[in-house]
């Protein structure tokens, strides 16, 4: 089991009122599943994902993470834990502003310490496998959106993690930019590489094993 959800739930104050966002979540994902989160706008797929990634937190329940309580970590360990174990693709692309393409694809390298050299090789190998060669001196801001969702791709990709969560990966990717990157996920799941994306495409979920519904911050079925 890579990850495991007892009674997950994310409750927040709003104007005085509590409101669940995500309500007695239990899911257990193993390794290798390629897992699609499904449901309507609102229903909670991309809260669920950024609290699986660690960038956010459930506020009840228990969550397990290879092994570790995640809900017991301080910020530091987990910061390690999904640095080292998670790739996340952004709904929104989440690229670094101030650095270009070659930097923003370097950057989880650089949190997990790998040498230059080796960096240098595996950067080069993600820019050529996007088809972006020719763009890695450019700063996002002068990037179409695809280009910049392929960036944010290559980047949660080159740490090679064991998790990829993955926020509505090709939704500003033209069709055979998403037929390829779907491929992609299907190779890196194939290779073992666990991915639970959230999608509202039928299309992109067909590449799954496993489709979860949710409504109203619950999966209502599978
Ligand atoms: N910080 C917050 N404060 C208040 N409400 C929030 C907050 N963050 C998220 N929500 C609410 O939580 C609900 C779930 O949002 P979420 O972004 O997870 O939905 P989603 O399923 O990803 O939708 P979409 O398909 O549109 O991306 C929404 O009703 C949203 O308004
Ligand atoms: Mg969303």
């Amino acid at each position: 089991m890579i990850l495991r959800l007892n009674s997950a739930s994310r409750v927040i104050s709003s104007g005085g009122k509590k409101i669940a966002l995500l309500d007695n979540i239990n899911l257990a994902v193993k390794e290798g599943e390629f897992i699609s989160l499904m449901g309507p706008s609102g229903s909670g797929k991309s809260t669920l994902l950024n609290c699986i990634g660690m960038l956010d937190s459930f506020t009840a329940g228990n969550y397990t993470f290879l092994d570790e309580e995640v809900h017991t970590l301080k910020e530091k360990q987990r910061s390690k834990l999904y640095k080292e174990y998670i790739g996340f693709v952004f709904q929104a692309y989440h690229l670094i502003d101030e650095l270009n393409v070659y930097e923003n694809i370097e950057t989880p390298l650089l949190y997990k310490n790998v040498k230059s050299s080796e960096r240098k090789a595996l950067v080069a190998d993600m820019l050529d496998r996007f088809n972006i060669v020719g763009k890695k001196d450019l700063f996002p801001a002068q990037l179409s959106g695809g280009q910049q969702q392929l960036v944010g791709i290559a980047r949660a990709l080159i740490s090679k993690p064991k998790l990829i969560l993955a926020d509505e990966p090709t939704g500003n990717l033209n069709s055979k930019q998403s037929t390829e990157i779907m491929e992609l996920f299907s190779e890196l799941n194939k290779d073992g590489v666990t991915i639970i994306q959230a999608t509202h495409s039928e299309k992109n979920s067909s590449y799954g094993s496993r489709i979860i519904n949710l409504l109203d911050g619950r999966i209502v079925s599978e």
